[in-house]
């Protein structure tokens, strides 16, 4: 398959970090274009090789994709200005909470339209994205966009759009859970006399082992958690007073939170 021409409209973090990653999996610079309203974010893309510009219509004509990567608010206006959307022109909106029948209403009949919902780690390539399609996306056009958006890290599809909100509430907000997590452990490393860098690195490292411990073989998070309990010590200890205060079932009212207000946000969005 040639490369698409895949132009961005909004070249903010999201952008930038999909256009860094489509490059370094040697997309050609010939074929990425964005255009964006700030001169620095269009300099430091056209610095990579990147064609820009601040006129979206321009960028958009004869691209293969159109990424659209601005604020979900400014998304409707955005699409409906543009003039001349072809039907072979592949949408795909990274704009969280937009549901595809508000971007089928701001663009031609017929029009391609893939919804994704990536994650703040995609900035380094570590994210996860979950999409999903219109009827009116073929097989190639789903290929095509499962390879962009792997620029930012993992994709998985979803069959229904419903799926987006909970993808939003635990994927999508996910990360900031964690920093809550880590925020709370290094407070703890240094009440108890830690230097801030130490309780810092010692989380950190802690995390991101445990994600990998969590990540590779089949193990469940439950029985990994177990392994590491030792009857009488010190997790146990630890655990047991998370449990006693209901630790998991707050985790799962947050995570059911996020998903009613992105129900919410999408009621929202979807306005023109
Ligand atoms: N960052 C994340 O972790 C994350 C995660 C999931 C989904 N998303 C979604 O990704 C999208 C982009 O997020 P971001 O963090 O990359 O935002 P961002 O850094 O603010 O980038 C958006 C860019 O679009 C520009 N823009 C505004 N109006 C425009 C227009 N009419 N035409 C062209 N460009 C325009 C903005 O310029 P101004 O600054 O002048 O407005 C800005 O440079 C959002 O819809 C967000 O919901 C982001």
């Amino acid at each position: 398959m040639n490369p698409p021409t895949i132009c961005f409209i909004g070249a903010g973090n999201m952008a930038s970090s999909l256009i860094r990653g489509l490059l370094a999996d040697q997309h050609p610079p010939s074929g990425l274009r964005a255009a964006d309203p700030v001169p620095a974010q269009r300099e430091a893309l056209a610095a990579l090789g990147v064609t820009v510009s601040e006129d979206n219509t321009l960028m958009v004509r004869g691209a293969d994709v159109v990424v659209a990567a601005v604020k979900p608010q400014v998304l409707g206006q955005v699409l409906t200005a543009l003039p001349d959307l072809q039907p072979n022109q592949l949408i795909i909106s990274i704009c969280a909470g937009v549901p595809i029948a508000s971007i089928e209403s701001w663009c031609p009949a017929g029009q391609p339209v893939v919804r994704c919902m990536p994650n703040t780690p995609a900035l380094l390539r570590a994210g996860i994205t979950a999409l999903i399609a219109n009827a009116a996306v073929d097989a190639r056009a789903r290929e095509v966009a499962d390879r962009i958006l792997k620029a930012a890290g993992k994709t998985v599809w979803v069959a229904d759009e419903t799926q987006i909100d909970a993808v939003t509430a635990v994927s999508g907000s996910g990360p900031a859970y964690f920093f809550y997590v880590m925020e709370a452990m290094i407070k703890a490393g240094v009440d108890l006399g830690l230097t801030h860098e130490l309780a810092r690195e010692l989380t950190i490292e802690t995390a991101y082992g445990a994600a990998l411990m969590a990540r590779e073989g089949d193990t469940q998070p439950a029985t990994l958690r177990v392994n590491v309990t030792s009857p009488g010590g010190t997790t146990e200890r630890a655990l047991n007073t998370l449990a006693a205060a209901d630790v998991a079932r707050h985790i799962e009212d947050a995570v059911r939170n996020a998903a009613l207000r992105a129900q919410e946000l999408a009621r929202e969005f979807g306005q023109p």
